[in-house]
């Protein structure tokens, strides 16, 4: 299975707009040894000719743009190698680059029934998708773990969803008040090889599917978010802890890092990751700790065989 990168910071990417963060700052001045990221979305494809986008984000006309692989095949005047795309959820990071699709519409898009419904209402993009060639041909996905499916053109994957704790965007009814569905991880199976991706770029405590995931997974793609739980009190950016967004901090106790080294997986990644995140400059203790623990971190473009 061939994993593309294509966008490994949270929501407002990094630098951020508006942000001037020793991060944001250091990297638009060119002091920090970093890496620009845009924002959450990978691509997945069994043949490296058919691609699942999984989640669409602000940047993602940029984002198809800088990978020939999503190019047009040579030999038509439009079209797209993204045969179908999934979302984990309805944040913006994930959703807002379905309108950046439009003109290729009608396309498949798999998401939870919960997912749909905040995406038909409280930020309705299927509903003004509906007015380009039909809009997204909607596929729902069942919250049972057991419930395997395989997207349009990713034949020879097999994806289970694996449902998150974690919290639902702030326009949505399930905002602090989730149901099983408004936040998923998938599962991915190569049925050649037997390998397995685990994708989580939102999880907030591992309950045990996660951890029986993680346990027969190859590599793993996990919420990387917020360094520290009071990371966005502590820069006066929000009065939220990570853990009230939705995300389990990735240092100290009940962090991604202590989860990770839990497991004996080949490729342990850290992914989603929040411009604040003193990870984020490569000549930090938090760096190169993760390095030596044997965690990466996700940038835009890494490639990713499992
Ligand atoms: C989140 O996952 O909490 C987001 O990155 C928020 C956002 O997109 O603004
Ligand atoms: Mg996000």
């Amino acid at each position: 299975m061939h994993v593309l990168i294509l966008g490994a910071a949270a929501g407002g990417g990094f630098p951020q707009w508006n942000c001037h963060c020793p991060n944001c700052k250091g990297l638009r001045e060119g002091k920090i040894k970093a890496k620009g990221r845009t924002q959450s979305s990978i691509a997945v494809s069994s043949d490296g000719k058919n691609w699942v986008l999984i989640n669409a984000s602000p940047d993602l006309r940029e984002q198809i743009n800088s990978h020939p692989q999503l190019w047009p095949d040579a030999h038509v005047s439009r079209g797209t190698r993204i045969s179908a795309i999934v979302l984990t959820d309805s944040q913006i990071d994930h959703t807002t680059g379905l309108l950046t699709l439009r003109e290729g519409l009608p396309l498949p898009v798999y998401c939870t029934d919960v997912v749909a419904e905040d995406l038909t209402t409280s930020f309705p993009l299927f509903t003004v998708l509906k007015h380009w060639h039909g809009g997204l041909q909607q596929h729902s996905i069942n919250t049972d773990y057991h419930q395997r499916f395989v997207p349009k053109g990713a034949e020879g994957l097999t994806f289970q969803p694996v449902v998150l704790e974690s919290n639902a965007p702030p326009y949505s009814t399930y905002r602090d008040n989730i149901v099983p569905g408004n936040n998923i991880g998938l599962k991915i199976t190569d049925d050649t090889t037997g390998n397995v991706l685990f994708y989580a770029p939102g999880c907030m405590q591992a309950n045990d599917t996660v951890k029986q995931v993680m346990r027969e997974s190859h590599c793993v793609l996990f919420d990387g978010t917020l360094w520290a739980n009071e990371e966005m009190i502590d820069h006066g950016f929000s009065n939220k802890l990570g853990t009230d967004m939705g995300h389990m901090p990735v240092n100290g106790k009940g962090g991604a890092i202590a989860l990770l080294n839990e497991f004996n997986v080949e490729r342990k990644v850290l992914i989603h990751i929040n411009n604040t995140n003193r990870v984020l400059d490569e000549d930090s203790s938090a760096y190169h700790s993760l390095c030596e623990q044997g965690i990466e971190l996700a940038y835009d473009g890494m490639e990713i065989e499992v």
